[in-house]
């Protein structure tokens, strides 16, 4: 495997074109899990325009000039306002892991994860930035607005993480700037055709789930000796993983056989690299290290956190 970040992406798309060359040669590769199959085309298309119906009850009415989602207002004033009592955080120390994290230092606990919480969506941020002109105009042209709701959605995401931080009295305003080997994966979805777009958002929407899946595992044992903060922190990551599972039923009704065995081929490699980048999230142990092995936290309902599962557009 090569090593430099940009020939890492251009290998990716080598080999995802390699793939795609033999897919389409051989349509029938039925022994695939769940994920990784393709339903027929009607029936993908009848179950984005549900997603479509269930992102207008979820989310409200859409602004396009501000990026925002009427229904998302409510909720985000809540997180966003400081409650009147913070926690203790070294300020100083919090900063310096947030400007250059050492994963050899052993950190307060709560500290790790505040860490964790306010960088994990740097990536999703970055993307949104770079991505949105080219899905509005995909948007217009398809007469559907649920991709750009989707980026809306992202952007409340990196707005009720970064919230978290007033909790502890601590001002987190912009998001993350993601290291360079991620912008350039990310520059790479943003000008890639949709055949090798497709897969790689898919694969960056499935690594993200699954932190927050894993996120619901690790907050309460974190902050089991503050309840109250553990609850307002639970609440962001279950809206956020809500969000996340509808981004992956999505984009998966969007792919075709080939997109999902390319998916396949490179979910390990993407979350290889990004491993790299959320070192906080590794630290944790909030990142799924073996994607493959992680899966079924995303494919087997019961396995679903019940408040996510409850709400979320599984498909
Ligand atoms: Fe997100
Ligand atoms: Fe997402």
């Amino acid at each position: 495997m090569p090593d430099g970040p940009d020939r890492i992406y251009k290998w990716m798309a080598h080999m995802v074109q390699g793939t795609r060359a033999k897919v389409l040669e051989q349509p029938k590769e039925l022994d695939m899990r769940d994920l990784f199959t393709a339903a027929p085309k009607d029936l993908r298309e009848a179950t984005l325009r549900e997603y479509d119906s269930y992102l207008i009850e979820r989310d409200g009415d859409m602004n396009l000039e501000e990026r925002t989602l009427s229904k998302r207002e409510a909720t985000i004033k809540k997180h966003e306002t400081p409650p009147a009592v913070t926690r203790e955080m070294n300020e100083a120390e919090f900063r310096k892991h947030y400007a250059a994290f050492d994963k050899r230092k052993p950190l307060p606990p709560e500290m790790l994860l505040l860490l964790a919480l306010v960088k994990v969506n740097s990536a999703e941020a970055y993307g949104v930035a770079r991505n949105f002109e080219r899905t509005k105009s995909r948007a217009i042209k398809a007469k559907n607005d649920s991709e750009l709701r989707i980026l809306c959605e992202e952007g409340y995401h990196t707005r009720i993480l970064l919230s978290s931080a007033n909790r502890y009295g601590i001002e987190v305003n912009q998001p993350y700037r993601p290291p360079s080997a991620l912008r350039i994966m990310i520059g790479g979805i943003a000008t890639a055709p949709m055949a090798i777009a497709r897969p790689l958002t898919l694969a960056g929407e499935i690594i993200a789930t699954l932190m927050f899946t894993k996120l619901l595992e690790v907050v309460p044992r974190v902050l089991k000796h503050v309840p109250e903060l553990r609850d307002s922190i639970e609440e962001r990551i279950v809206e956020i993983c809500t969000d996340e599972h509808g981004h992956i039923s999505y984009n998966r009704m969007h792919a075709g056989a080939a997109d999902l065995a390319e998916l396949r081929l490179i979910l390990p490699l993407t979350a290889r690299i990004m491993s790299t980048v959320f070192q906080e999230m590794v630290a944790l142990g909030a990142y799924p290290v073996d994607v493959m092995q992680g899966l079924p936290l995303l494919a087997n309902p019961k396995l679903i956190p019940e408040l996510v599962r409850r709400e979320a557009f599984l498909a």
